[in-house]
């Protein structure tokens, strides 16, 4: 054999003995093409693959994007996952799979907020008409805005920003009475402190990039069905091309073994500074529905068995933006930043009020100022709170 034909094909020969032992982390496999023994055995292994949601082609991954869809989808129970780049396009995957032209969405106001803009932008140019709802609504009032052409209910709990708890089984088992199908932005409760399928969701979805991968450095999403949607939501995914890099899913697997050894520190971390904050003068109200005087907290103690680290502060209506910037400038251990569910603590600033168009603001008793939102990290508590306080100190110099 020619030296190029060696080089291209990698045949060289094999003399090293190869030993049948393997490492503890699973290999990356890069692949555009797989191989086969005959033509029966490609037409096997592609209607299999069709059936079982898994790979014949490059672009649904190899051994290590099964691994993954199945460790996120087994934490929640579900019947199959499907992984894809990031958790704006897990969430919006499921949108387009179970709607089309003619069909109404009821979605929540406080979605996440680029999902909104899809809902806003892209939807009605397929045919689909969306509803937003207010977190709190009761089911007399979603009743009021289902349609007969209402196909599906997205939920969020608690809401992006502002913390709105739902009542999860309730919504689920109303949608389920009036044939919608359900979709839940589950990042939050991270899969492992809520786990919507139980609850009569069919689909949950994730900003893997936030816990689940759980150090800044990926953009990942997951998506967690049951047997009645995954086809639906598996064919999104073909016909789109919706490719995940191997490299990515291996930060996934690998952030996914120490989750729930991390939480427990954001949580609580985030406690902390949640009833730090509390007790200051400058904040109006503190949004999180693991504190106990939060509207939500019964709902969370009841469907949740933990909270992560992120949640919201009002600022009350006399710290101006100058104020707000100087506060944001003398935090030392927050980075001014989106995102969340990393390592390291940050503080951004918010103004729900400017988005939801069908919530009343201000909500009544909770306030009209700046919403700052926090993501308690994994530093020490005191010197987060020691932070706050110096920084607090800065802005009543401005
Ligand atoms: C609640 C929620 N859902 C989805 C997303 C989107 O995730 P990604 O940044 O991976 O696209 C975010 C991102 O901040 C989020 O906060």
């Amino acid at each position: 054999m020619k030296d190029v034909t060696k080089l291209v094909t990698g045949r060289h020969g094999h003399k090293m003995e190869r030993l049948d032992v393997r490492t503890v982390n699973p290999s990356i496999n890069r692949g555009s093409t797989y191989l086969y023994d005959s033509m029966n055995h490609m037409s096997e292994v592609r209607g299999k693959a069709r059936e079982l949601g898994t790979q014949s082609y490059g672009i649904n991954g190899g051994d290590i994007t099964v691994d993954w869809q199945e460790a996120f989808c087994e934490l929640e129970n579900g019947f199959r996952g499907v992984a894809v780049s990031s958790g704006l396009l897990a969430c919006t995957a499921p949108l387009l799979a179970l709607l089309g032209q003619g069909d109404n969405l009821l979605m929540i106001d406080s979605v996440y907020g680029p999902v909104r803009t899809f809902c806003d932008n892209y939807l009605p140019r397929i045919g689909v008409s969306v509803t937003y709802y207010d977190p709190l609504c009761t089911l007399d009032e979603l009743d009021r805005l289902r349609t007969p052409s209402t196909r599906v209910l997205y939920l969020e709990t608690p809401g992006s920003v502002t913390f709105e708890m739902q009542d999860i089984p309730a919504l689920a088992a109303w949608a389920k009475d009036h044939s919608l199908r359900t979709i839940i932005d589950n990042t939050w409760g991270t899969g492992l402190y809520f786990k919507p399928l139980d609850h009569g969701v069919d689909i949950s979805t994730h900003a893997a990039t936030k816990y689940m991968c759980g150090h800044s450095d990926v953009v990942s999403g997951a998506i967690v069905c049951n047997e009645e949607t995954v086809r639906e939501v598996e064919a999104i995914r073909d016909l789109f091309g919706l490719s995940v890099a191997p490299d990515e899913i291996y930060m996934g697997l690998r952030g996914l073994r120490t989750m729930a050894i991390r939480l427990p520190v954001h949580w609580h971390n985030g406690l902390a500074l949640a009833n730090h904050l509390k007790g200051l003068p400058e904040v109006a109200n503190v949004l999180h529905p693991a504190l106990e005087q939060d509207p939500g907290h019964a709902l969370w103690q009841r469907d949740f068995t933990g909270a992560s680290g992120l949640f919201s502060v009002v600022l009350s209506r006399d710290v101006g933006w100058e104020q707000v910037d100087a506060f944001l400038r003398a935090l030392k251990l927050y980075g001014l930043g989106y995102s969340w569910g990393g390592f390291e603590s940050l503080c951004v600033p918010h103004r729900p009020q400017a988005e939801r168009t069908a919530s009343t603001w201000p909500r009544p008793g909770i306030g009209d100022g700046f919403f700052l939102r926090f993501h308690a990290g994994l530093e020490d508590p005191d010197d987060l709170i020691a932070d706050i306080d110096q920084a607090i100190h800065a802005m009543k110099k401005v």
